[in-house]
């Protein structure tokens, strides 16, 4: 007989580059309340909202992949969690952004000093612009530190050793004396994530982390992130443009298109089955969904800006499967078909 999950593996596997990770175990279902829960997170920009409505958890020890085009709110929302929006610019005008049960959103900027770097780290796809040119590794990863530590300059230098040695820089005692720019961009990036994990976050938000980097430095960096996830129970919110990453790395993912998450559901199930017109056609784009050396289909036309977003659902002047209500009405985020863990916002999903 067959097992019932070995179609849902094979369809995934087909999105996945590295073999090698298809084995992974996935992370346990522990049932607690999540760490980070988004409740109806609406941020606004010049009278428009940027991001609406935003509602998705993360666990202790989860992975959740936050996938979307170009402009559809992905950072925004990451900044917002860690409370770095470009206030007043843009900012939340409503929901919540509970970690383990606190709201951050109404925290006093001082006690979010304290949640940065202590409760929540974030990395960037830049490493270079993160890291200060005229200060050595070992000064930068120390300061991190000595910041949430009550520990001497000395102990500081030495614990940041140990932090490179465990993100895997190679020699990482010379490493302490050397300048950012004496770096590849896959040491920096290194760097970084040691700067972020010195101090045990537990939670890490991770924008396009690998990015600028060649896919084996790319793979060697999401393996190092999934093995600390694992390992100390950190949740990761990984922001990323590749499917092909979530196949292989996240538990869940939610889908964001024009500020809204448009379909949610552990990653088995949105690959197998994606639901929402947006996420089938983003699948479709994949490499992996097509033939060797055929031309990859593209989604026509663009991302709408917030302010041009037309009414009822932001996608159904893209979509090729629009009905009647799509044009009137915003259809609500709702349990898919048969599958309560998975919840998409269309009115013709598939
Ligand atoms: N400081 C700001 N003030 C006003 N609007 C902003 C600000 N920062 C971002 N936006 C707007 O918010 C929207 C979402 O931007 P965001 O950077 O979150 O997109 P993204 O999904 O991360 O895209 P990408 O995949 O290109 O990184 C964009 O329309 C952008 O113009
Ligand atoms: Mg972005």
């Amino acid at each position: 007989m067959k097992e019932p999950g070995a179609q849902i593996d094979k369809r995934r596997g087909q999105y996945m580059t590295n073999s090698a990770v298809q084995d992974r175990p996935r992370s346990p279902d522990t049932g607690q309340a999540p760490l980070l829960r988004l409740e109806g997170l609406t941020l606004g920009a010049g009278g428009n909202a940027v991001v609406e409505d935003v509602t998705l958890d993360a666990a202790a020890g989860e992975m959740v992949g936050l996938v979307g085009e170009s402009g559809c709110g992905k950072s925004v929302t990451a900044l917002a969690i860690l409370r770095l929006l470009a206030e007043p610019q843009i900012r939340p005008t409503a929901g919540r952004v509970m970690l383990d049960g606190r709201d951050l959103l109404s925290l006093p900027m001082r006690d979010m000093e304290g949640v940065r770097g202590n409760d929540v780290a974030m990395i960037f796809q830049e490493p270079m612009t993160s890291l200060n040119p005229v200060l050595t590794v070992g000064d930068q990863v120390s300061e991190a530190i000595l910041l949430h530590r009550d520990v001497s300059r000395a102990g500081a230098m030495e614990a940041a050793e140990a932090m490179l040695a465990k993100v895997g820089l190679p020699a990482p005692h010379r490493a302490l004396g050397r300048y950012p720019h004496e770096m590849s961009g896959g040491q920096r990036q290194r760097v970084m994530i040691a700067i972020a994990l010195a101090c045990g976050p537990r939670l890490l938000v991770a924008d396009e982390p690998t990015t600028a980097l060649d896919v084996t430095v790319q793979a060697q960096i999401l393996d190092l992130l999934d093995d600390l996830r694992r390992e100390t129970g950190m949740a990761v919110l990984l922001i990323t443009h590749d499917l092909g990453v979530v196949a292989q790395y996240c538990d869940r993912v939610a889908v964001m298109y024009g500020g809204r998450i448009v379909e949610q559901a552990p990653a088995d199930a949105l690959f197998a089955h994606p639901r929402h017109r947006y996420s089938q056609a983003l699948l479709a784009t994949m490499p992996a969904s097509n033939p060797p050396g055929a031309r990859l289909p593209a989604i026509a036309g663009l991302v709408p800006p917030p302010g041009k977003r037309p009414p009822g659902c932001a996608y159904h002047p893209r979509c090729a499967h629009p009905v009647e209500s799509c044009a009137a009405r915003m259809p609500p985020l709702a349990p898919a078909t048969g599958a309560p863990d998975h919840s998409v916002r269309c009115w013709n999903p598939a």
